[in-house]
């Protein structure tokens, strides 16, 4: 079966919103280097590696069904917050905004039948859901610091040491 173009433009757009996202946590890196959060500054930046890497993935898986590739211009990303809490709430909004973009291109896989297409998604699937956990905890925890700068620098040194809670995968 070829490689049906309106799921080869909707992974085409997919790629574009994965290297959006990296784009948007690299603003979110400098923006706590700027308030001397280098923990945090390290975890949005490593974060904007892994959206890089989601990009690379849907962009070889293409090339694999002899599709073909177009890159799209990236939006300026948000790059003032008002806190951290801000930042890390903008920042888990956004990525419910990509667990959908996901769930739109499933299902579009289901009425064109592209079962192959499908089956690479579901690593997108349990990515978000794992995604999504992590980040909010990371708000939960800095909810509970109440805006305090001390109790932040002790969370910023967690996340330093690479102590996110997260669930092992
Ligand atoms: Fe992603
Ligand atoms: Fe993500």
């Amino acid at each position: 079966m070829s490689f049906d173009s309106k799921i080869e433009a909707a992974l085409n757009a997919q790629i574009n919103n994965e290297l959006n996202a990296s784009y948007t946590y690299l603003a979110m890196a400098a923006y706590f280097e700027s308030e001397d959060l280098p923990g945090f500054a390290a975890w949005f930046r490593g974060h904007a590696a892994e959206e890089n890497d989601h990009a690379m993935k849907i962009f070889d898986f293409i090339y694999k069904r002899d599709g073909n590739v177009e890159l799209n211009g990236i939006e300026k990303p948000k790059a003032k917050y008002g806190s951290a809490k801000d930042a890390v709430a903008y920042a888990l909004a956004h990525e419910k905004i990509v667990t959908g973009q996901i769930h739109e291109i499933f299902s579009m896989c289901n009425s064109q039948k592209d079962f192959g297409t499908q089956n690479m998604l579901h690593w997108f699937l349990e990515e978000q859901v794992e995604e999504e956990d992590l980040f909010r905890r990371i708000l939960a925890q800095v909810e509970a610091t109440g805006g305090n700068k001390w109790y932040l620098t002790q969370l910023d040194n967690q996340l330093e040491r690479g102590d996110t809670g997260e669930t092992a995968k």
